[in-house]
């Protein structure tokens, strides 16, 4: 008897009991439900293979639970979409982040960046084409431009679909400075690249590409130019109020097109200390593009720099811009020696590869350039 009525109460009222777990059941997986939507939605650009038609089957089965919780990663580690939706602010502390495990737990074959700040069109784009061609797997390119110019770039072009979201640039202007942290970070959220060049449209490869492959990832440095310059167009666009994070004795110039390794990129865009007093104190006039970094860099990072910059450019006639190059300038000679004429570090060594790139040279020289180009620099 006993044991009938301790059993009572499971056997007592079936239809109540049948209901109750029916509404459990009901509640259980309707939440489960609205948790899997959510999360489907959520994650909607790791793709997923969720499809919405499962979740009309009232029994869940194991195997989609299994498969919705997995993320491989591969999915985690391939290159974003060039075109993305993010504010400057989240772009930068997107691409701030570092793994602390110095191995890769996946075969990566090291890119190199290359990152187009400019104004236009890019008038020297076909030997780009022509130097990048065969190289598929070892660089990415990434282009910003002023947003009220219209490129239309062919299909088939190096260049095509690598426009960056940009914002207006003021050229010799503070804009210009947070247009290149923009390119650099969104370079960095391709974990693949691993050195990162800044270049203008007037830019010119003095090299093939794997002589600068090669030269750039052996380099234990990166290639910033930074040097003290007294003066009107040196220490006096200093401004005082940039005391005491950076001194007078601190403040130094260089040349805004850049080479920098994949940790001092995340370094250059991860900083705010001294990002900030330059836009406090370094508007218009003071050329925030030709100071910030050398001045960060020198201060804070100087053992892992160079100190010369990658980009041959001719300031010998004077003033405020740089000799630009028309078409009857261009000849082996003249190029050949841009290449090998000069004495420099490499790596603790000295060699005569100083230049792997040259500007400013202006769009007439185009067809000259891609006549002698190939055969002196060994193009494939
Ligand atoms: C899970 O999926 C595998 C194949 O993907 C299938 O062989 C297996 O029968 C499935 N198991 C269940 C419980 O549905
Ligand atoms: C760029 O294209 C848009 C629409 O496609 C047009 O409205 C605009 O005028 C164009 N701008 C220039 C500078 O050509
Ligand atoms: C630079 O930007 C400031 C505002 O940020 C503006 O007042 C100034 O006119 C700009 N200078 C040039 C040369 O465009
Ligand atoms: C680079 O410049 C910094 C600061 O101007 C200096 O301290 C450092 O010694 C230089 N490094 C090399 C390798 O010349
Ligand atoms: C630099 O020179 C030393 C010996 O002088 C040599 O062992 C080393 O390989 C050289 N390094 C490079 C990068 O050429
Ligand atoms: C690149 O140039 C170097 C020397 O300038 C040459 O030895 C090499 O074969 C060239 N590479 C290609 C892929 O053409």
């Amino acid at each position: 008897m006993k044991n009938g009525q301790a059993q009572r109460p499971s056997t007592a009222n079936p239809k109540i009991l049948s209901l109750f777990n029916l509404m459990c059941f009901f509640l259980f997986f309707g939440s489960g439900l609205a948790i899997g939507l959510t999360v489907s939605f959520y994650l909607q650009d790791f793709s997923f293979n969720i499809q919405l038609k499962q979740f009309s089957t009232p029994i869940p089965t194991t195997n989609r639970t299994e498969k919705s919780s997995r993320i491989g990663l591969k999915e985690y580690v391939k290159p974003p979409n060039v075109i993305h939706d993010m504010k400057d602010a989240e772009l930068l502390w997107r691409a701030s982040m570092v793994p602390r495990v110095g191995e890769f737990p996946f075969k990566r074959v090291p890119k190199i960046a290359f990152l187009f700040l400019t104004r236009g069109s890019l008038p020297l784009a076909p030997l780009w084409e022509m130097f990048f061609r065969g190289h598929e797997a070892l660089y990415s390119i990434y282009v910003h431009s002023d947003p009220s110019f219209n490129r239309t770039v062919p299909k088939s072009s190096v260049f095509y679909g690598r426009s960056i979201p940009s914002q207006e640039v003021q050229w010799g202007n503070f804009s210009m400075l947070e247009a290149e942290r923009r390119l650099l970070a969104n370079a960095l959220l391709d974990i693949s690249n691993h050195r990162f060049v800044l270049l203008s449209e007037s830019c010119i490869p003095l090299f093939n590409f794997s002589t600068i492959y090669s030269y750039l990832m052996a380099s234990t440095k990166s290639f910033i130019e930074a040097y003290d310059l007294p003066g009107p167009v040196g220490r006096a666009r200093y401004d005082h109020r940039m005391k005491p994070i950076v001194t007078i004795g601190q403040w130094r110039k260089g040349s805004q097109w850049f080479e920098m390794d994949r940790g001092l990129a995340i370094e250059v865009i991860s900083d705010r200390k001294y990002f900030a007093v330059f836009r406090e104190c370094c508007e218009a006039s003071c050329y925030a593009d030709e100071h910030y970094l050398p001045t960060l860099v020198s201060i804070e990072f100087w053992r892992r720099n160079a100190n010369r910059s990658l980009t041959w450019v001719d300031w010998s006639n004077g003033g405020a811009h740089p000799a630009g190059f028309w078409r009857r300038d261009v000849t082996v000679e003249f190029l050949q020696s841009l290449r090998t004429e000069s004495h420099c570090q490499y790596n603790g060594n000295n060699t005569d590869i100083c230049f792997l790139f040259a500007r400013k040279f202006l769009p007439g020289t185009l067809n000259r350039l891609l006549r002698v180009a190939p055969k002196l620099m060994k193009f494939n």
